[in-house]
């Protein structure tokens, strides 16, 4: 069996990894349009960083696991064709800021249209608008010119979250196989499902139809960032009524209906997928007519983007309501910890709020490289995906606020203000005495991830705010 990737990102990248390791008898090619991207695969540095990605990745490459530019060669001989291609929100046009622009979903769809000579089960693995599979459909029945040809198209929602993809894929809570219930269709549900369940136990290895399977991706990232946001909006009243956001999500966590995890308040969730596909459920909920169902969801947007504000104003405010000219110390610009990736990430609000605002940057993150944060402080919103130009000038006025450290400690040197971003574990283990001893005082941290200990920072001499804690008895009167 040959299995092909349209795709080389977070999500194509270790899943194929994975099925080549796991399968050593299947062939699979993982295939980008992006030279420099597959030149990275098959390098010793692959282009993303992820636990556990490089062992598999160089257990299986050469072996029966490779990566290639040559699309069409590698389609026309796979028996299962695999679709993960990026799909962003739209920019400009019909639906800019909430639909899926789908440009590279099409354009893999005609690719494979053109190449393939016989017949295929294509598997949808980028989250796509649900009836996407429709659509596809339509392209390759129109435009393969062998009738013969049938192709049998699956919903495969990818859940594996960054930072933890390898265990996620290794062992994950269930795979989802969605396809037509039709004889053939059901012939490849049993095709795909046989694929992963040389190791994943087969009671795990959930089938649905094609749109159940579509749409319960976009509902489950629904779910979770709505966990998130709705602990972020009692994180609030947390800080109104002095109790504590950390004892809270405890307590609520023990009920077995509602369960411990995704419960940690934070400035706000970030990544690829969050916003995308609840815009995306927005945008499909309201172009069927379902404007209360679309405005329930939208609000947890709205609530993350209102964490991520009042972030700022809460560092604004303790710091005497200016930051002009006051070098401010960002640990971690990723959008989680064990991740290089920095899409939708929080910090590029908060650098943005505070260089509006004045400030200098002095940001350390231990993945993130600086041209990529200087790329991500200029881009528009939603940019992340789309070709971006070399050098423009306002990354050389982003230059002029902000800066990159090589370690926590060069941030914080002649710092007034700590602001945690990311929770990469490092910042747990700092010798926070010698960063107060380096920093103007006041010195402040703010804890946009809750992973440092305010009282024993207070001790130190810290003034600390912690989302959802109890304030510092500094600015609780004055300021906050
Ligand atoms: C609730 C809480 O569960 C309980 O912890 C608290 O102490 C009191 O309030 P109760 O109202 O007795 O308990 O019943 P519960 O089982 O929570 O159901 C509440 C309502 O939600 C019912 O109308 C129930 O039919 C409905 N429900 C529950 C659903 O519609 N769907 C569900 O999946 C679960
Ligand atoms: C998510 C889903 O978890 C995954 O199943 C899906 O396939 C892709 O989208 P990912 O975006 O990689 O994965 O990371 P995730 O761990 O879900 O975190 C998303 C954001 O939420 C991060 O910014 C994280 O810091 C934040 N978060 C998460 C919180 O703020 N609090 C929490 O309790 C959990
Ligand atoms: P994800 O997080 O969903 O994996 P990425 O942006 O990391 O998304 O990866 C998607 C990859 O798909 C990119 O490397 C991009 O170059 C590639 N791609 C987009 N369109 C095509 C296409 N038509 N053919 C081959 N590769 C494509």
């Amino acid at each position: 069996m040959k299995i092909a990737c349209i795709g080389a990102g977070y999500v194509g990248g270790p899943t194929m990894a994975m099925i080549a390791y796991k399968c050593p008898d299947i062939e699979v090619v993982v295939l980008d349009i992006a030279q420099a991207r597959i030149d990275q695969w098959n390098s010793d540095k692959l282009p993303i960083y992820e636990p556990g990605l490089d062992e598999i990745v160089f257990e299986a490459r050469g072996r029966n696991l490779f990566f290639s530019i040559d699309v069409e060669k590698h389609v026309g001989e796979a028996d299962i064709i695999f679709i993960s291609v990026n799909t962003p929100t739209k920019v400009r046009g019909v639906g800019a800021g909430a639909a899926a622009d789908l440009t590279y979903w099409e354009s893999a769809a005609r690719t494979i249209a053109k190449a393939c000579t016989s017949s295929k089960i294509i598997v949808e693995k980028s989250t796509v608008p649900v009836k996407t599979a429709e659509a596809v459909e339509k392209v390759l029945a129109r435009n393969c010119v062998d009738k013969s040809i049938r192709f049998d198209i699956l919903s495969n929602p990818e859940f594996l979250a960054e930072g933890t993809a390898i265990d996620d894929l290794k062992k994950p809570d269930r795979v989802l196989i969605g396809g037509r219930e039709t004889e053939s269709g059901l012939k490849a549900v049993a095709t795909l499902k046989a694929v992963y369940e040389r190791w994943v136990p087969s009671e795990r290895v959930i089938t649905a139809n094609l749109w159940s399977a579509e749409l319960s991706k976009l509902t489950a990232n629904a779910f979770l960032a709505q966990r998130i946001s709705s602990i972020n909006a009692i994180s609030a009243l947390c800080e109104a009524t002095g109790a504590n956001v950390k004892q809270v999500s405890y307590a609520i966590g023990t009920d077995s209906r509602i369960g411990p995890k995704f419960l940690n308040a934070s400035v706000g969730f970030g990544g690829s997928c969050f916003q995308k596909d609840i815009l995306n459920l927005v945008y499909i909920c309201e172009s069927v007519g379902l404007k209360e169902v679309a405005d329930y969801w939208r609000s947890v947007v709205t609530i993350n983007d209102y964490q991520k504000d009042r972030f700022v104003n809460r560092m604004l405010e303790a710091m005497f309501n200016t930051v002009s000219g006051k070098r401010c110390a960002i640990f971690g610009f990723a959008f989680k910890k064990d991740t290089g990736d920095t899409r939708e990430t929080p910090a590029i609000d908060v650098c943005h709020k505070l260089m509006a605002d004045k400030a200098k940057i002095a940001c350390y993150d231990p993945q993130v490289t600086e041209d990529q944060m200087i790329r991500d402080l200029s881009l528009d919103p939603y940019m992340w995906d789309h070709p971006a130009g070399q050098v423009t000038p306002k990354m050389t006025m982003v230059k002029q606020q902000f800066t990159t450290c090589k370690t926590a400690y060069e941030a914080a040197a002649g710092a007034h203000c700590i602001a945690i971003m990311t929770e990469w574990d490092e910042f747990k283990t700092l010798d926070y005495q010698k960063l107060y001893d380096g920093m103007v005082k006041p010195a402040y941290i703010f804890d946009g991830r809750n992973i440092v200990d305010p009282v024993k920072l207070r001790e130190i001499g810290f003034v600390v705010y912690g989302i959802g804690q109890p304030l510092d008895p500094f600015v609780t009167e004055s300021a906050f």
